[in-house]
């Protein structure tokens, strides 16, 4: 955090202007002499900026050519410092500059959060520093009211989005790193041939169905992208690698399939990707920089904090409790009696912030123990249902609620909400900052109801992409992760050879 800190300013320092600029005003000095003054000082510009920009490039190209060429942790470790020294300009909210440009003051406005939001630092003790008021807020305003749920879509561009999963259902090939059923760690990565359980299931789900997709190709000379099957749930529960052998059994594997394949070094992996759900899967890339800062990792525990996720490269993977019976009719919305629900262990100082706030009230339910009606039965009678960042900002209750039609509110600050890059997520849940939590009642009071209908109804329309299936079905959770894939793979491919 320190680090990163001091990246941030050392960034900051360097954004200041430096050039100041020649006005034009300067040209159209009446004076000869003066005019020649210039016109010399402007060549001389434009040589200085010249000479500066072509070192800049070599400068450049020689870093990337280090870069591309490096194969030791030293160069690793430089890439990484790249990466998040240009992940620190376009990413992060940055509460406490003031004269960094005016636009990143103001970048949380480019999310879709509520008008009052800002995204906000994390600290451990749940002390939510706001973000200053900026000059220019007023700007962004109506934007958002232009883009409020008056609109009934759940998509971004659904004519986009049909057309890119069709294209995607067409083309897109995948490689899978080949392992025999006899080999010692086969259990990690094979996929498994049961139905997958538990709260981490959509890791499973994933690798079965992709196992048995027409997405696997053979032949890795067509494929856009490259799986690394490694199962970090497995690795975890391998009483041989456990969770303290995880990051060195990654490496290891990185360092064979790149020495016994000649496809990780073409890309140094940015045309690989791998799949986990679970939270140990955030540091299982320490000791293979090279997968964190070039692969696509596709993840459940995707948070713009989270130093290893990398947020456009990585896709959010939605974490979803496995439910085998047919979607329920959702109960018409005058069956829903309660204004909000929430139960889950208080595990975090936002969700026992919750439930200090909201432990006596009659419409707004939060339980932190046992709840004596079924789950489910309080999903379907609320008209909202909270999810609430745990030791993760992931957690199943966005698809628990979207599977009994209950509108989400989403309080995790700094989740990267999965497939934002399709769903307008606006348009069917609620986003509240922590740092709101006691005005939950005020803000969701102040939803006309004509509103809450209209994005009850787009839960309904879009909760099939937060489900999985075996084998899967069009449109479902698989689908939907493939896409993102696809939106990401490769459209350069280099010969081997
Ligand atoms: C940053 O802004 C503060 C006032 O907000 C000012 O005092 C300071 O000089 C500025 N720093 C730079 C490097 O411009
Ligand atoms: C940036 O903001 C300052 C005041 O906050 C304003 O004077 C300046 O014109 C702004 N610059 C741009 C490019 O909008
Ligand atoms: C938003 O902020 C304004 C003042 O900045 C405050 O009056 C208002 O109550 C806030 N709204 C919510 C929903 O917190
Ligand atoms: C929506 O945007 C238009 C300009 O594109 C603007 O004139 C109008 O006032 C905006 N509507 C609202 C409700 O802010
Ligand atoms: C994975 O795919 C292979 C080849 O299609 C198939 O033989 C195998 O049974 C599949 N495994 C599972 C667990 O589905
Ligand atoms: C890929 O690069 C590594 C590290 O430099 C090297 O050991 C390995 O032999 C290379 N792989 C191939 C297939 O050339
Ligand atoms: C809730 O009720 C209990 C028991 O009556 C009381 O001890 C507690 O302080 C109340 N909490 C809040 C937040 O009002």
């Amino acid at each position: 955090m320190e680090g990163r800190r001091q990246l941030q300013e050392q960034r900051q320092q360097q954004e200041v202007p430096v050039r100041r600029g020649v006005g034009v005003h300067q040209y159209h000095t009446r004076n000869r002499k003066e005019r020649t003054k210039a016109v010399s000082f402007l060549a001389g510009s434009c040589l200085l900026t010249a000479l500066v920009s072509s070192m800049l490039i070599v400068c450049a190209v020689r870093l990337l050519a280090m870069a591309a060429a490096s194969k030791n942790l030293q160069s690793g470790s430089l890439i990484e410092e790249l990466t998040l020294v240009s992940l620190l300009s376009h990413r992060s909210p940055q509460p406490t500059s003031k004269n960094s440009t005016n636009l990143s003051n103001n970048r949380d406005r480019l999310f879709d959060m509520p008008a009052n939001s800002s995204h906000q630092l994390h600290s451990p003790n749940g002390q939510l520093p706001r973000r200053p008021k900026s000059k220019i807020d007023h700007l962004f305003l109506p934007l958002r009211l232009n883009s409020s749920r008056t609109k009934i879509k759940p998509y971004h561009s659904f004519d986009v989005f049909q057309k890119g999963m069709k294209e995607m259902s067409r083309k897109f090939k995948v490689f899978v790193y080949p392992h025999s059923q006899d080999e010692p760690y086969s259990k990690v990565f094979l996929p498994v041939d049961h139905e997958p359980s538990g709260n981490y299931a959509s890791e499973s789900y994933f690798k079965k169905a992709l196992n048995s997709s027409h997405f696997v190709t053979q032949n890795p000379s067509e494929a856009d992208l490259f799986f690394l099957p490694f199962s970090i749930s497995a690795l975890r529960h391998d009483p041989r690698v456990g969770v303290e052998g995880i990051q060195d059994f990654v490496r290891e594997y990185v360092q064979r399939i790149s020495a016994e394949y000649p496809f990780w070094n073409r890309s140094n992996g940015a045309d690989h990707f791998y799949v986990t759900c679970h939270s140990v899967g955030r540091t299982a890339m320490e000791k293979a920089v090279e997968v964190k800062v070039n692969a696509i990792q596709v993840v459940c525990s995707s948070s713009y904090y989270i130093r290893g996720y990398i947020s456009h490269k990585d896709i959010p993977m939605p974490q979803i409790w496995p439910r085998q019976e047919t979607l329920p009719e959702a109960h018409s919305i005058t069956q829903r009696k309660n204004v909000a629900f929430f139960a889950g262990e208080g595990n975090s100082p936002v969700r026992e912030k919750l439930v200090k706030t909201w432990a006596n009230d009659s419409d707004i339910l939060v339980h932190s123990s046992r709840i004596s009606t079924p789950y489910s039965e309080s999903l379907l009678t609320s008209n909202y249902c909270l999810h609430v960042k745990g030791y993760e900002v992931n957690t199943a209750r966005i698809g628990d609620a979207m599977f009994y039609g209950c509108v989400p509110v989403i309080i995790a600050n700094y989740y990267d909400l999965p497939f934002n890059s399709v769903l307008n997520w606006e348009q069917f849940s609620v986003l509240i900052l922590s740092s709101d939590i006691p005005q939950l009642k005020k803000i969701l009071n102040s939803i006309p109801h004509k509103e809450y209908v209209q994005m009850q109804k787009l839960v309904m329309k879009v909760r099939k992409h937060f489900q999985w299936h075996s084998p899967p079905l069009e449109y479902d959770a698989f689908y939907m992760v493939m896409h993102e894939l696809w939106l990401r793979r490769h459209v350069v491919r280099y010969p081997l050879h």
